[in-house]
């Protein structure tokens, strides 16, 4: 029998939704609302008691949040950034954006910035640095602040995977000076265009971050620095409105389903299965596995109808505007063996079991 089990299927939730999003659409248009109002003050508002954070600020997108928030610390020429070498490239790119030095340090086995290397790459020079709670999985932030803070350096969370993970009952972005968070359409919370918000507990500092992505503004035809515009549109702030009330049972079925992929694939030779995936300091994103055969595997469930991504082939300093650098062992090989299963609240019990049948058949067969 052939299947078609993509990566991620968007459709099925948002058939679901149809009737609350299309009301807040009506509702907006009816109005002539797009920019600020409302809905963004609720969005705001329902985050920082979500996230249990003091101020939580909608912007534009993620690469925004985390553009704002260099801006924000005075980040610029002269100063050092230290960014894992695993990352989604925005994580890096913002360093180069803002005029700073970028310096990136090795990644774990499970892809998140080695803080054993952490210390050997920070200098006279640094400013900040920016932990990538990768895939979901948070990093071990009580460790990477007492670091920060011995060498007075600022940290900035790209929490970008990892809306709802928590540590120590702290949310991801909760840990340090700014948390930068995505709602891009595939995100585990996806509004439907872009969108992005960024959490502080300091006061100033989020007054800060109101004003540069609001053209300095405080108030109309006010002008007290320079900024731009990143606002979120009214449109995405109010469909994340509808799906964040959703998010926890989402975030249950994801992590159930991830419950099931351990049990079919944990004890199998030949593949690494993200062991930690149930624990609240992961938030289930992405199930995704790392194996020497990877190129294969992935080939052979695309043949039996399984989409498969893969989370990144290529460590960012490896990449040509990067100066295509080959000097992060771990990232390198994290690389070349990664590969996500699909997991979406929507995914049936029956295609995970289908999944981890044609997993297990290929390393059988292998
Ligand atoms: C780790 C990481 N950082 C930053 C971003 C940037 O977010 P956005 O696509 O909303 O700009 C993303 C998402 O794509 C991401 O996964």
């Amino acid at each position: 029998m052939s299947r078609s089990i993509p990566f991620l299927e968007l459709a099925p939730m948002h058939r679901d939704l149809a009737d609350e999003l299309k009301a807040k659409f009506a509702a907006l248009l009816e109005k002539g609302l797009f920019s600020g109002g409302e809905e963004v003050e609720v969005l705001a508002s329902s985050m920082q008691e979500f996230l249990k954070v003091p101020y939580a600020i909608p912007c534009a997108n993620g690469t925004d949040a985390l553009e704002l928030a260099l801006r924000a610390l005075e980040v610029g020429p002269g100063d050092e950034v230290i960014v894992p070498a695993l990352t989604w490239v925005s994580t890096a790119e913002v360093v180069k954006m803002v005029g700073a030095n970028l310096v990136f340090c090795d990644v774990d086995a499970d892809g998140l910035m080695d803080l054993t290397l952490l210390p050997s790459v920070i200098s006279p020079n640094t400013k900040a640095v920016i932990p990538v709670h990768l895939y979901g999985k948070m990093m071990d932030m009580k460790s990477l602040a007492a670091i920060a803070q011995k060498t007075g350096i600022k940290v900035i969370e790209d929490a970008a995977q990892a809306f709802g993970a928590f540590q120590g009952g702290k949310s991801a972005g909760a840990y340090g000076d700014i948390g930068c968070f995505s709602f891009y359409p595939t995100k585990n919370l996806g509004a439907l265009g872009e969108a992005g918000m960024l959490t502080s507990h300091d006061g100033g500092l989020s007054e800060r971050l109101r004003l540069l992505l609001n053209h300095g503004q405080p108030q109309r035809d006010v002008h007290e620095l320079i900024g731009r515009n990143s606002r979120i549109d009214t449109l995405q702030a109010a469909f994340l409105n509808v799906k964040l009330s959703y998010f926890t049972p989402w975030q249950q079925r994801r992590k159930a389903l991830a419950k099931l992929y351990l049990d079919h694939l944990q004890h199998l030779k030949g593949i690494k299965v993200p062991s930690s995936i149930l624990q609240e300091n992961h938030n289930a994103h992405l199930f995704t596995i790392q194996t020497n055969q990877r190129d294969a595997l992935k080939e052979c469930l695309s043949k039996k109808g399984i989409g498969t991504a893969i989370h990144y082939p290529l460590p960012v300093p490896a990449m040509k505007p990067f100066g295509e650098i080959d000097a992060f062992p771990v990232a390198a090989r994290i690389g070349k063996t990664t590969l996500s299963l699909p997991l979406h609240p929507y995914l049936r019990e029956d295609e995970v079991r289908y999944v981890c049948e044609e997993v297990q058949r290929f390393f059988n067969k292998a």
